[in-house]
């Protein structure tokens, strides 16, 4: 029998000994990760095998393998379990755009739907380790077609719905998938996404897809192709209710997800079977404090890893229910979010600063007149939340009373790394940071020259020292790619490429991103895309992105141009251009807001163009430009600040 002491509100009763404190379960995580781990992935997770070996994992050449030798499937994790003991509980209840309009799916309904389109795939001759481009928005279907890939072994790359053609028919080459599922088209917030165009325009371009599996949102026309074109749930009719799960190795993909980085186009981040779903159900229960009958209400969409691992994987793993949320924030009223609380009652509710900022700007009415009884926690999630938003979360929002956790964590580590909770019973929660580490986490901060900063109040950039299950495994077809991102720049080391501090009391702060990648509205970005989208236009010579501070999106994009020589074309027609070429060849949310045209960019002698000084003008800080004795033309600098407020 454990002797266990409880030390958080949920137990980890899997781990035995006895620790009198948080802090010593924590240590022991970290020092003996084959016995913390081991025993929960055991207890956790049901396995056609057991692993023979709990992990091998080496930080210096960036390998790892988790839970060695085991054998088992992720939508058996996912649906089977749980219809086994209750059947008729509700795995999804599908938020719909429309108000009022949800559906209710339980795990029995699931299970069937996961089969028939497991079968739908299988007859497209669809194998294990083969690749399924999604680009669709949540629905039960979406999340069901997720679980289908995952019952054959296929590895499914949800491409985010509001992506272009151009970057989806990129990605649908990259993952070579020769299937594509999608609809009709989309809603959200009452307006019409053209899905269905989209994927044709897209895979005109990719030779590799056969089939393309269309379900049905809005039943309105669109152009079918025959012979490549099949409805999702007619086909499904046909199929089994029932198809044997492919019984995956530990290491095998789960699935892959592309993400922007600071160079080149984005890559797709792969996620093993064990590790990941081990990891996403692991923290989500206990940074949420899951119990049995809990609804939990995680507002991503599936095109981004919170979707994956805390509205599918995360919550069901722990067999409760999860809310699919198709709608926006303001749509109809900017008391969605809390009208949707009312009627559902969630016990969890997790979402993004940026939302959280459009909305506080707004009557608290549009919260208050509604019953948030049911909440005991509040989860933000994407980018740093700001005091003013955070405080309004916990007061407005959850009327004191409920915690109120700002997760960090990234699409690289597959679920929670750092956050307020777990911790001790009860202690305390500091405004807008993340603040501890969660079980297995080693943070370290290290300083511009990979000396770790030791001890309480330093600051640089934020690594980590050891092995956690859910880490990403690689970049697909490139992994000298994921070595050099993450394992070069600090050797021994996964470079997260966030900037922490750790303050006086040793909680962590994020400081934000240390490479040209900016964040707008929790939409990751990479400088480097937009830079190479806006150089298409023939007359562009140059030019470069940086971040600036945006009341509501966190960052906005800030795009300094420079024209060939003797372009006589209207600047305003120009920038109307750039602007559709980004939408095309990336998504809107990629669009500038701001573009300023210049006769040329501050660089060095050596001619590397000096970002630190364009992001300062953009931030308006000129006062704080520092050294810019190392500039080829300093008079340029004069030039972008005079006329930084005039652009367009
Ligand atoms: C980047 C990862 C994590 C899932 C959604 C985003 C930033 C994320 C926080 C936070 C400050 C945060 C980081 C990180 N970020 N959470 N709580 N506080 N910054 O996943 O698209 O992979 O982006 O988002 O800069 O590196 P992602």
């Amino acid at each position: 029998m454990s002797d266990f002491i409880k030390i958080t509100s949920t137990d980890i009763p899997e781990i035995n000994g006895s620790f009198s404190s948080h802090e010593e379960l924590y240590k022991f995580s970290i020092e003996k990760p084959e016995e913390f781990w081991g025993p929960i992935a055991r207890a956790r997770l049901r396995w056609d095998k057991e692993f023979t070996k709990v992990m091998d994992c080496n930080m210096e050449k960036g390998v790892f393998d988790w839970f060695i030798g085991g054998k088992l499937n992720a939508s058996v994790q996912c649906v089977d379990r749980h219809c086994e003991v209750d059947p008729d509980r509700i795995a999804l209840i599908w938020e719909q755009d429309e108000p009022g309009k949800e559906q209710r799916i339980t795990f029995r309904q699931l299970k069937e739907m996961v089969c028939k389109i497991a079968n739908v795939l299988k007859s497209e001759g669809v194998r294990k380790s083969d690749r399924v481009v999604m680009y669709i928005s949540i629905s039960p279907l979406a999340v069901a077609s997720m679980l289908a890939c995952a019952r054959i072994g296929a590895v499914h790359s949800v491409i985010f719905a509001g992506f272009s053609a151009e970057a989806l028919a990129s990605r649908i080459m990259d993952a070579g998938a020769s299937v594509v599922i999608t609809s009709d088209q989309s809603i959200r917030g009452g307006r019409l996404i053209e899905l269905k165009k989209t994927v044709d325009a897209a895979v005109a371009k990719c030779p590799s897809v056969r089939r393309v599996l269309v379900a049905r949102r809005t039943g309105n026309p669109v152009p079918i192709i025959e012979g490549r074109d099949v409805w999702l749930e007619e086909a499904m009719e046909a199929q089994s209710v029932e198809c044997i799960p492919e019984s995956m190795d530990s290491e095998d993909s789960l699935f892959m997800l592309y993400t922007s980085g600071s160079t080149g186009k984005p890559k797709g981040l792969v996620h093993s079977t064990a590790g990941y779903l081990l990891y996403a159900s692991f923290t989500h229960k206990q940074v949420f404090d899951i119990r049995d009958g809990d609804i939990f209400a995680c507002v991503a969409d599936i095109g981004w890893i919170t979707g994956h691992s805390y509205v599918v994987y995360g919550p069901l793993v722990n067999g409760i229910t999860t809310v699919l949320f198709e709608s926006h924030p303001a749509y109809p009223d900017h008391g969605r979010y809390w009208e949707m609380v009312q009627r559902i009652r969630p016990t969890q509710f997790y979402g993004a600063p940026t939302a959280i900022r459009l909305l506080l700007g707004h009557d608290s009415s549009y919260v208050t007149k509604y019953d948030r009884s049911s909440l005991r926690t509040l989860g933000s999630v994407g980018e740093p939340i700001n005091h003013e938003a955070w405080q309004w979360y916990h007061e407005v929002v959850g009327k004191g009373k409920c915690d109120v956790v700002d997760t960090w964590w990234q699409t690289e580590t597959g679920g929670i790394c750092i956050s307020p909770r777990p911790s001790a019973p009860g202690a305390e929660i500091r405004s807008a940071m993340p603040m501890r580490p969660l079980f297995g986490i080693a943070p370290v901060i290290l300083d511009d020259k990979g000396n770790v900063l030791e001890g309480r109040d330093v600051s640089g950039a934020l690594c980590i020292r050891k092995s956690w299950p859910g880490i990403a495994r690689t970049v697909y077809g490139d992994h000298s790619r994921y070595y050099d991102t993450y394992f070069k720049p600090y050797p021994g080391y996964y470079f997260t490429g966030d900037g922490s501090i750790r303050d006086l009391d040793g909680y962590y702060h994020i400081t934000g991103r240390m490479d040209d990648v900016i964040n707008v509205s929790g939409h990751r970005l990479g400088t480097a895309e937009v830079e190479d989208a806006l150089d298409e236009h023939f007359s562009v010579a140059e030019s470069a992105v940086v971040g600036y501070p945006h009341d509501i999106k966190g960052e906005g994009v800030y795009a300094y141009i420079v024209l060939k020589e003797g372009v006589i074309q209207e600047h305003k027609q120009i920038i109307a251009e750039l602007r559709s070429i980004v939408r095309t060849k990336i998504a809107g949310h990629a669009v500038p807001e701001i573009m300023q045209i210049c006769p040329s960019l501050p660089k060095t002698r050596s001619g590397k163009i000096m970002r630190r000084i364009l992001r300062k003008i953009a931030a308006d800080q000129i006062e704080e430009l520092g050294d810019v004795t190392t500039l080829a033309d300093p008079s340029i600098i004069e030039y972008i600040i005079k006329n930084h407020r005039h652009c367009i």
